[in-house]
């Protein structure tokens, strides 16, 4: 279904819901990052892209400046509605669903932008737990809205920033810059190649279809949260190896610099700064053979990258590693998970004319070895948040 469409859904049952017109619909993508995995953090490189799904959001202020109430409601919620007095809203107080809606709205009154009384509706169609940044969607979504329906004047990446801070001080995931980065600064056919230190980014072309190619989307429907566990481990570990090294972050430290590093680390934490300093340099050799040779050339950078955070970082796990596989053992140029890991999704950079024996295959290994069946979808570079209606 088309962002137009989604956008409508929203606005009809922001009208069923709360008895009259929004003022307007936001929408906002979800992402798939192409290469460049827990690297955000470290300060490094990314390349991701925003997808054709995302989450739109109709919005209405109140009239009365003195009212502080919002009333939200979502296809998420079983269209409850959850009533807060912004006023009172604290970081504790916020929780399910709409802590991500309610969790930009705090950040953005907490920086002075006097957001008053309103009703949202979310509708979204990125699939939440899937690695493909629903959250980012919503509060890329939320802010964009505001920032316009206040005349903020926040730039993209002051957007970016809002919903990291709403990610890491409301929802409590310590994640980077990457999701709400593609869902803000993505151009249709384009990936977004970001500089997470500086927030520089250049838009890099991205024509799969020309080189008659696709990317397939293997949700595993294994689901995962970064707010508890191996997430912030192995940020953790990230943050202990720059210290142990001397470095700001690990973006310091070059690929050919590790061999030094390997006697000065406890093996465990080598592993990881050996994934983010490799994965910096495979976002570099990417970006350079998009370049020089298109997307047909950067499979194996593609797969090097998952066998990377399979083995060194360890954040894979057994579906995602079947969904690697059999893509790459049926003709797929290249695999890798995509995202945060511990679940979610693979992507399969694969030609058109395979999609069939790819999917079919991919279905057939999962059954066989008794997994839940993923969802198979392809995906192409999207457009960034905007407002649509
Ligand atoms: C999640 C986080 C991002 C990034 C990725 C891993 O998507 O939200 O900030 O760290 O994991 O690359």
């Amino acid at each position: 279904m088309s962002i137009s469409t989604d956008a409508a859904l929203a606005a009809s049952a922001f009208q069923d819901v709360f008895g009259a017109a929004p003022s307007g619909v936001w929408s906002a993508p979800g992402r798939v990052n192409l290469i460049g995995e827990h690297t955000d953090y470290n300060e490094g490189f990314v390349l991701p892209f925003a997808i054709d799904r995302a989450a739109a959001v109709a919005i209405r202020r109140r009239d009365d400046n003195d009212d502080h109430t919002a009333r939200l409601c979502s296809s998420y919620g079983d269209q409850q509605i959850v009533t807060v007095d912004l006023a009172a809203l604290t970081q504790e107080t916020m929780s399910g669903w709409s802590a991500y809606p309610l969790g930009v709205v705090w950040v953005m009154r907490q920086m002075g932008i006097d957001i008053g009384g309103f009703d949202l509706y979310l509708h979204s169609t990125v699939p939440s737990g899937a690695g493909l940044s629903s959250s980012a969607a919503i509060e890329c979504a939320v802010a964009t809205a505001f920032n316009d329906l206040e005349s903020a004047g926040l730039t993209l990446n002051e957007l970016v920033l809002v919903g990291q801070r709403a990610e890491n001080e409301v929802v409590g995931a310590p994640t980077g810059i990457l999701d709400q980065s593609a869902s803000l600064l993505s151009t249709s056919g384009h990936a977004v190649f970001l500089d997470c230190r500086t927030q520089e980014s250049k838009l890099v072309p991205l024509d799969l279809s020309t080189a008659g190619l696709l990317i397939l989307v293997i949700d595993t429907n294994v689901s995962h949260a970064h707010a508890t566990g191996g997430y912030s481990d192995r940020r953790a570990s990230c943050e202990l190896g720059a210290e142990v090294l001397g470095v700001r972050s690990l973006r310091d430290v070059a690929a050919s610099e590790l061999p030094e590093t390997a006697g000065l680390l406890d093996e465990e934490t080598f592993r990881r700064v050996r994934h983010i300093v490799t994965e910096n340099q495979r976002v570099l050799d990417t970006v350079e053979a998009l370049d020089q040779g298109g997307p047909t050339t950067i499979g194996d950078l593609l797969t090097a990258s998952h066998l990377s955070m399979r083995d060194d970082f360890e954040i894979s796990c057994p579906e995602l590693d079947l969904a690697v596989e059999s893509a790459l053992m049926n003709g797929a140029l290249g695999a890798r998970m995509t995202g945060g890991g511990f679940g979610g999704s693979a992507i399969a950079l694969i030609q058109i004319s395979e999609e069939n024996a790819v999917r079919e295959a991919v279905v057939s290994a999962f059954a066989k070895a008794g997994y839940t069946a993923p969802d198979i979808f392809a995906v192409s570079p999207a457009a960034g948040a905007c407002r649509i209606l």
